[in-house]
């Protein structure tokens, strides 16, 4: 799929409507928000190990998902990849103590993060630094 393709599909557009996130446009981000919209509603009701797993895998899609907007940045020559960057970083860098903790049996700090900041934090960082690179990646497209 190339970077610059912008058709978002069906499935991932049903699942951000679904939870009041906004369809950015780009099929490579609405598809990461879509899936990381899901991840995170079903650790909402994970316990223990089934927990800790989906935390791990919530941690692994975050690293990707971050990647291949930091990677359309550095193609686009995006002007406000410092901020943005900088934002993913600082999210990576709480989830892998987190992920650290929770491994090591210690679940509670993990489970306040995805439930009292880390939807928060998605929403806002979609709603505007995620649009913006989308719009400006359409635009220059
Ligand atoms: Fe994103
Ligand atoms: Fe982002």
């Amino acid at each position: 799929m190339s970077v610059t393709e912008t058709a978002t599909d069906a499935a991932a557009a049903d699942v951000l409507e679904a939870h009041n996130q906004p369809v950015l446009g780009h099929a490579i981000i609405d598809r990461d928000h879509a899936e990381a919209t899901e991840l995170l509603e079903r650790l909402k009701t994970a316990e223990g190990s089934e927990f800790v797993t989906l935390f791990c895998e919530l941690d692994d899609h975050l690293n990707a998902h971050f990647k291949r907007e930091n990677t359309l940045m550095t193609l686009f020559s995006y002007p406000q990849q410092d901020e943005h960057s900088a934002d993913h970083t600082r999210v990576l860098g709480d989830m892998a103590r987190f992920r650290q903790r929770a491994e090591q049996g210690r679940i509670r700090f993990a489970k306040a993060y995805v439930s009292d900041q880390l939807p928060g934090w998605l929403g806002l960082h979609i709603s505007t630094m995620d649009a913006a690179l989308v719009r400006y990646v359409n635009e220059k497209s």
